[in-house]
C-alpha cells in the first residue's frame, strides 16, 4: 500500500485519539439488537452452510500457497472435498477430490506437490493436472470406456490480486471483482500475497458458533478489558477507523506508538510501523496485516450450530533468512495463537454456553461496534433474512 494512503489512515487514527473517540455509526442504526437465534438456530445454520459455504466463492488460498505447477492444497472444511492446484500452463484449477472410478479420495494430505498429476490410491487411475483421466490400471481387463466422460469434476476458481477463490459447487460464480470491488482488490494486491512466506499453521476447534468466533475479530472495544496483558500493552483500546467495501470491511487499529508521528514531518513518516489493518472478507475470513506479517483466519461452521473450526496461518511478508528471523516469526505465531485461544476464543466459547441456555434473547451492538452491525446485516441478507436486528420497544424518548 502506498505511503500516501498509509499516512492518510494514520492521520485519521491520530484525529480520533486526539478527540478521544472512535469510528461510530449514527444513533438511527445503533443500538442494534442481534437475535441470539443467529448463533443457535439450526435452520439458519443449515441455510448458511448451503448459501454461504457451498454456493459462493470463498477465499481458500493465496497465490503463494500453490506457486509452482503441481503444487496443491486440499480443503474439506465446507463439507466438500476440494483440490486446488496449478497446471503446467500456470493456471489455477480446482477439482472435486474424488476419483471418477468409484469415488476414491485422490489426495489425503493438506498440501504438497504432484507435478505428474494425481493417482488414486484405490485402483491407481491416473489424472493429469488438467483433471483429464490419462490412464486406467489394467485397462485390458477393465474394458474400454470413454475417458472424456471421466475427467475430474471441475469447480469454479479464480485467481486475482494474489487471492484464490473457489466455489465448492459447480455453476455460475461471482467474480473476485464483484465480491471485493476494485478498490479492496487493489489493496489486497498491494500485500503481494503471491510471494509471502508461510511461517506456520494452526487449528482452533472451539465449541462456538462460527459467527460468534468471527465477532471477536471485528472490533477493538474489547482490547483493554479482554487483552490487558497482551494486545492492549501495544494498542489503543476502543479506537479504530472503519471502511466498508460491499459486504467486506477493513479496520485500522493504532499502536500506542502512533503519537511519535506527530514529532516528525509527514515526509519522514513510517506510518505502517504504528498501526495494523484487520480486514473482514465476507463471509468467513479475517485477514490481519502489519509491517512484517500477514495473519489469515479462515472460519468454517462445525458439525453442529454451536461448533466451528478456524484455520490460522501466519505468513512473513519478507523472506526469513537468518535463524533469528525464523525463530522470531515462530514466536510471533505462537503469541497470536495463544491470545486467540486463551482470550478471544475462550470468551467466545463461554458466550456460546450462555446463549445455549435459551434464556438470553438478544445481544446489543453499540455505535462503536458498527463493523459488527454491518457484518451481521450482511450475514442475514445473504441468506435471505431480514437484515434488521430485533426491534425493541424503546422505553425512553
Ligand atoms: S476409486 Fe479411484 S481408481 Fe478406483
Ligand atoms: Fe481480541
Amino acid at each position: 500500500m502506498k505511503n500516501k494512503e498509509l499516512n492518510k489512515a494514520a492521520k485519521r487514527m491520530l484525529d480520533l485519539i486526539d478527540s478521544g473517540t472512535t469510528s461510530m455509526t449514527s444513533e438511527d442504526v445503533a443500538p442494534y439488537y442481534v437475535d441470539i437465534k443467529t448463533y443457535t438456530d439450526n435452520e439458519i445454520f443449515e441455510l448458511e452452510k448451503q448459501k454461504l459455504f457451498k454456493e459462493r466463492p470463498l477465499l481458500m488460498a493465496f497465490s503463494s500457497d500453490v506457486k509452482d505447477s503441481g503444487d496443491f492444497i486440499t480443503n474439506e472444511d465446507t463439507g466438500i472435498p476440494i483440490i486446488i492446484t496449478r497446471n503446467k500452463k500456470g493456471t489455477v484449477k480446482a477439482y472435486l477430490n474424488v476419483c471418477r472410478h468409484r469415488g476414491g479420495r485422490l489426495l489425503d494430505k493438506p498440501c504438497g506437490n504432484q507435478s505428474r498429476g494425481f493417482v488414486c490410491p484405490y485402483h491407481a487411475w491416473r489424472y493429469d493436472l488438467d483433471g483429464d483421466l490419462i490412464s486406467i490400471y489394467g485397462e485390458e481387463t477393465f474394458g474400454e470406456i470413454d475417458r472424456s466422460l471421466h475427467s475430474l469434476i471441475e469447480l469454479p476458481v479464480e485467481e486475482k490480486y494474489g487471492l484464490i477463490y473457489v466455489q465448492p459447487t459447480p455453476g455460475p460464480a461471482q467474480s473476485i471483482d464483484d465480491i471485493l470491488g476494485k478498490d479492496l482488490g487493489n489493496q489486497m494486491e498491494s500485500w503481494t500475497l503471491d510471494s509471502v512466506h508461510l511461517v506456520n499453521r494452526g487449528i482452533f476447534d472451539m465449541p462456538t458458533n462460527w459467527k460468534l468466533a468471527m465477532d471477536t475479530f471485528v472490533e477493538g472495544y474489547h482490547f483493554g478489558p479482554l487483552h490487558p496483558e497482551t494486545i492492549a500493552l501495544g494498542s489503543y483500546s476502543n479506537v479504530m477507523i472503519y471502511d466498508r467495501y460491499n459486504y467486506n470491511h477493513r479496520l485500522g487499529f493504532p499502536s500506542l506508538t502512533i503519537n511519535e508521528l506527530k514529532d516528525k514531518p509527514e515526509k519522514d513518516w513510517e506510518a505502517f510501523n504504528h498501526f495494523s489493518w484487520v480486514y473482514f472478507l465476507f463471509p468467513n475470513i479475517t485477514f490481519f496485516v502489519n509491517s512484517a506479517f500477514v495473519y489469515l483466519f479462515e472460519l468454517y461452521p462445525g458439525k453442529e450450530v454451536g461448533e466451528h473450526l478456524t484455520r490460522f496461518s501466519t505468513y512473513s511478508r519478507f523472506e526469513m533468512k537468518t535463524e533469528e528471523e525464523k525463530d522470531a516469526a515462530q514466536e510471533h505465531f505462537q503469541f497470536i495463537y495463544s491470545v486467540v485461544e486463551n482470550e478471544d476464543y475462550w470468551v467466545s466459547a463461554n458466550v456460546m454456553k450462555g446463549f445455549k441456555s435459551g434464556l438470553h434473547p438478544y445481544s446489543v451492538f453499540g455505535r462503536n461496534e458498527l463493523s459488527l452491525i454491518n457484518m451481521h446485516e450482511a450475514f442475514r441478507e445473504s441468506v435471505g433474512l431480514d437484515p434488521s436486528g430485533v426491534r425493541l420497544k424503546r422505553s425512553r424518548k
